[in-house]
Formats: structure tokens, C-alpha cells, sequence
């Protein structure tokens, strides 16, 4: 590719006026300041208030879910989402290496152990070929549930996370899990508003988790959220989140070792005044996509799309460039030229600290870490 000039120039085109085009900044265009300066007259800026239960409500609504829960931030949600599907100090959960950091340090926080399986090459996330075949050679089940025939350890979970947005092959994952009773939880920080044959990401599995940080498309400043149509569950999710306390006028009285990840008030205000925004932010971005699609394929780079029977949010929208010399010349000379990219994680089980964890071949991961880049997303208005 020799045209990076062209491309940067392109790219700022979309963004006029901005001196530094960002990856993904966010937009405060509706009724945020409202929202936070109401909780700070209220004086209901911290752990409880009418904007955590208003913004639990509103995701259980957008996400088609029984029950939301809000938490401090996506992380705690997997955390969390994860010990209430059933996994323990010991077991080991399903997932894919080419994931944000977090993904797996959710299941390392509950004493198991990631098993690194590859992503397909279209979907970028967890491939149920993978997942078929790991199980054929090392799944074994027992007692009804599966164990890990080369670890003797049991595997509790499965967690595919929707990169960029972009869904999985959820039937494909939800059959093959259920064959082999393993539950599976959906990180599905990146895909608020993602569907899969209609239905929203993050409603599928046992649970589902989103993230609210900063950089992704509705933000609360920091923020997650956990969803489940079990409504057992999700009751146990608010309890375990809220230390675990059962409810009193005074009395301070723990029935489990819970957790403090609440979501402040101040925070679910902004959460809520971005939801009421979501679906027009996502129309934005879309445009921005269809625009993207039709410039990159005019000069034969392959900008990452939706597929068939999928609708993806677009949050951070890719390119597929031809090998990794080229990638790293595209990364260089955009940063360089004050437009922000970057390149897609670098796979998890290269860091020395997650080395140790059984993977398969992890062909796919391996090919598209050396050629997937983002590039600037943002909701333009
Ligand atoms: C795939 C994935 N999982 C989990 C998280 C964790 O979310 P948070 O940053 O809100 O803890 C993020 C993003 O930040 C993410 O991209």
C-alpha cells in the first residue's frame, strides 16, 4: 500500500477542524449535564439513587434482558457474571487470546484458568470450529458436567466476547456449549446495540456484561453492566454487588463475602442521558461505516463489515491490511500525522504472566493480530 497519505487525508476529511482525530471520543449532546447536576443538587451522587435503578431499567429494555444490574465498571461485571454461572477457584473457562486484557483477568480473579481457543477469521471472536474441536479431543463429561480430560479440571464457563462489536456465531457457540453442558457468559462489553438474527448481544448466554468506560460508545464515565434473563440470578448479581448486604433501615448484616462495585448515582446519570442517545449514536456511526466501506473499497483495502444475519454497532471499525510490514508502516504514519489507530491486541498468551495457559494453534488470532488495525470511529454530529 502506498497510499497512506491519501487514506490520512481522507480520514481527517470525515472529522473537519480537529487538529487530532481521536479513535473514539465521546459526545455529550443530550440531557448528561441535566442528569449530573440533578444528582449533585439532590446531593445523590454516590452508591445509591434514581438514576442507578432508572439505568438498570433502561438496559434491561435495550438489551432484552429479565434483569440489569449496574456496576462500577465491565470488568467487575465479568468478574461477577462469571462466579454466578458457576465458576470457581480451580475451574477453568473457554475464551479466545485475542481479547482485551480484561476478558481474561475476569476469570483469573475467581481462581480459574483461561483455555485459549481461536477466533474465526470473519467474526475476529471465538470460533465454534475451535470450540468443536477442543471439546472433541478434550472434553469428557462427567456427573453431567464437562472436565478437561489433559487438566482433570473442570470447565464451568465459556466466554466468547463480540469484538469491535462485531457478533460471534452465537447459535453454533450455544449448541456446542450446550451439548457439553458448559454455561456460557457473553462479554459483550463492546457490543451495546450489536445483534445477532435480531436479537441484542449480550442476551444469550446464562449472563451477559457491558462496559460503559470512556471510550466506548455510551459511557458513564467508567461503568458496566450485567444482564441475565434468569431473574434469580440477577437478583443474586445486585446482592453480591452490593456488598452483600440484606436489607435494613440500620442494621449492617452480610450473608456472603460480596463485593463493593456499585455503580455511583452520579455516574448512572450520565450512563442514562448517553442511553437515551444510543441508537442515534449507533445510526451515526453506521453512515460513517457505509461512508468508510465505499472509500476503502474504491482503492482495495478491506474495511471490516458487518455479516449476514448481523448487526453490528460499528464501535471501533477495522481494517484488514495485507500483512504485518504493512501494518506497521499504516500505524506509524497515521499516528504520526495526528490520526489516532491502533493496532488489535496483541494476543493475550504472549504476555509472560498469561503464557502458562492451555491454547490450541490459534492460526486466525495469529493472522489477523498481524493485520487488524482501527481506525478513528467516533459519533460524528
Ligand atoms: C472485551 C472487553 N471486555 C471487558 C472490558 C472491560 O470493561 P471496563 O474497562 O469497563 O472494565 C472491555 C473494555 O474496556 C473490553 O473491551
Amino acid at each position: 500500500m502506498s497510499n497512506y497519505y491519501k487514506i490520512i487525508d481522507y480520514i481527517k476529511n470525515q472529522f473537519p477542524s480537529k487538529p487530532f482525530i481521536p479513535l473514539h471520543e465521546p459526545n455529550f449532546s443530550g440531557r448528561e449535564r441535566e442528569y449530573v447536576l440533578d444528582c449533585i443538587e439532590s446531593t445523590f451522587v454516590s452508591s445509591v439513587g434514581p438514576y442507578v435503578d432508572k439505568f438498570e431499567i433502561l438496559m434491561a429494555e435495550l438489551s432484552k434482558t429479565q434483569k440489569a444490574v449496574a456496576v462500577v465498571n465491565g470488568t467487575s461485571a465479568l468478574q461477577v457474571a462469571l462466579r454466578l454461572s458457576g465458576v470457581k477457584s480451580g475451574d477453568e473457562v473457554i475464551t479466545q487470546a485475542l481479547t482485551f486484557i480484561a476478558t481474561i483477568n475476569a476469570i483469573i480473579y475467581n481462581g480459574a484458568a483461561p483455555i485459549f481457543l481461536d477466533v474465526d477469521i470473519d467474526t475476529m471472536g471465538l470460533s465454534p470450529y475451535s470450540l468443536n474441536e477442543f471439546l472433541e479431543e478434550f472434553g469428557e463429561l462427567r456427573d453431567g458436567f464437562c472436565y478437561n480430560k489433559k487438566t482433570n479440571k473442570k470447565i464451568a464457563a465459556c466466554m466468547p466476547m463480540h469484538t469491535f462489536g462485531f457478533p460471534v456465531y452465537v447459535d453454533e457457540i450455544l449448541t456446542i456449549c450446550k451439548k457439553w453442558n458448559i454455561p456460557v457468559v457473553e462479554d459483550a462489553a463492546e457490543s451495546i446495540g450489536s445483534e445477532y438474527k435480531g436479537r441484542p448481544t449480550g442476551s444469550f448466554g446464562k449472563l451477559g456484561v457491558f462496559s460503559f468506560n470512556g471510550n466506548k460508545i455510551v459511557t458513564s464515565g467508567g461503568g458496566g453492566s450485567i444482564v441475565t434473563n434468569d431473574i434469580e440470578l440477577g437478583i443474586k448479581a445486585k446482592h453480591l454487588t452490593t456488598t452483600a448486604k440484606i436489607p435494613h433501615p440500620y442494621e449492617y448484616v452480610h450473608d456472603e463475602i460480596g463485593y463493593n462495585f456499585r455503580m455511583p448515582n452520579i455516574n448512572a446519570a450520565l450512563a442514562c442521558a448517553q442511553l437515551e442517545q444510543l441508537d442515534y449514536f449507533i445510526q451515526k456511526k453506521r453512515i460513517l461505516a457505509l461512508e468508510y466501506s465505499k472509500y476503502f473499497e474504491s482503492i482495495g483495502v478491506n474495511f471490516r463489515t458487518e455479516l449476514p444475519n448481523t448487526k453490528a454497532n460499528y464501535w471501533l471499525m477495522c481494517l484488514q491490511l495485507e500483512n504485518k510490514k504493512e501494518r506497521d508502516i499504516f500505524l506509524k504514519e497515521t499516528n504520526e500525522n495526528k490520526v489516532m489507530t491502533r493496532p488489535i491486541w496483541q494476543l493475550i498468551f504472549k504476555s509472560p504472566k498469561y503464557s502458562s495457559f492451555q491454547r490450541d494453534a490459534q492460526e486466525n488470532a495469529i493472522y489477523l493480530e498481524e493485520r487488524i488495525v482501527n481506525i478513528p470511529s467516533s459519533v460524528r454530529l
